[in-house]
């Protein structure tokens, strides 16, 4: 701590209360699980609510049971875990994520990934509706993600570095790539179409401009969001392997002649939903072996 530029010292105490909140939810966390170690970490985001009930030997646990955990402001989002056994594979679900443009703070966003990580999860499974860029996408598309650009404000790592985590993480490959042909294979095997792109996450709430869309799609993206990119970043800080399907709900602005509407969104999710669920659960069942 630098005595002498007081500015550094807020920075320091900032953190230092970020590293005692994940402190805090681990051990309540830990206790709860009564020594049950979970492999996998899946977020639960739209169209994925449903794996929850998919869960043998469930045993659910509320966020607001748990201190320091953020909570969610989307009516009908509760936050609860879920930790059992998916597709025979040791993992807990995160249902109710919180969103940057709901307020919270990107720290608070990856606080429930930070907890995965320090219990031990060696990969995280996540998931999003998004807008497609890519001109050849429809709505009910499944996009592998392969990569992504993170268009969030600022890193959720911003300050000095929380334990377990390190400085700069390596980003070279965010997403596993022998986790994708996992994935990949089980598509395949379900004959579940799922096509290959680039995530750019968004800060929101609005929906972009399509001017906005073109520019996107100028520099390489395929899909547009707000969610995923800061998990997956709080993830490669602990070196877990993360690996991400977005569903395609509609055509991202100025494609189509018509508004976007959240209606659309919330439609072409459910209508997919099955489908959806048994691909993350078929590769959960897969990605099993790859990880021990
Ligand atoms: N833009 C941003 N986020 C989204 C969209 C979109 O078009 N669709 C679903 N989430």
């Amino acid at each position: 701590m630098d005595d002498r530029n007081p500015g550094r010292r807020v920075g320091v105490t900032g953190s230092a209360i970020v590293g005692e909140r994940v402190d805090a939810a681990v051990r309540a966390l830990r206790e709860r699980l009564e020594g049950f170690e979970p492999l996998v970490g899946v977020v639960l985001g739209s169209g994925l609510g449903g794996l929850a009930e998919r869960f043998d030997d469930a045993r659910v646990i509320l966020a607001s049971a748990l201190p320091c955990w953020p909570a969610s402001t989307v009516e009908g989002h509760e936050g609860k875990l879920v930790a059992g056994s998916l597709a025979g594979v040791p993992a807990i679900g995160l249902s109710g994520r919180v969103h940057m443009y709901e307020g919270h703070a990107p720290e608070d966003v990856v606080l429930p990934v930070r907890v995965l990580a320090r219990l031990g999860i060696r990969a995280l499974v996540v998931s999003n509706a998004a807008g497609g860029v890519n001109l050849t996408f429809e709505p009910g598309d499944l996009m592998l993600i392969a990569d992504h650009i993170n268009l969030m404000a600022r890193s959720p790592l911003f300050g000095p570095v929380v334990d377990g985590e390190t400085r700069w993480p390596d980003m070279f490959e965010p997403y596993d790539a022998e986790l994708r042909t996992a994935l990949r294979r089980v598509a395949r095997e379900l004959r579940i179409p799922l096509v290959d792109g680039t995530y750019a996450g968004l800060l929101g709430p609005s929906y972009e401009t399509p001017a906005e869309i073109r520019a996107l799609r100028r520099m390489g993206a395929d899909a547009v969001g707000m969610s995923t990119v800061p998990e997956v970043i709080a993830a490669r800080a602990y070196g877990v392997r993360c690996v991400g399907v977005s569903c395609i709900t509609n055509p991202a602005a100025g494609i189509s002649p018509e508004p976007l509407r959240h209606d659309e969104v919330l439609e072409t999710t459910e209508r997919v939903a099955d489908s959806f669920q048994a691909l993350i659960l078929g590769g959960i069942g897969a990605f099993g072996s790859l990880l021990g």
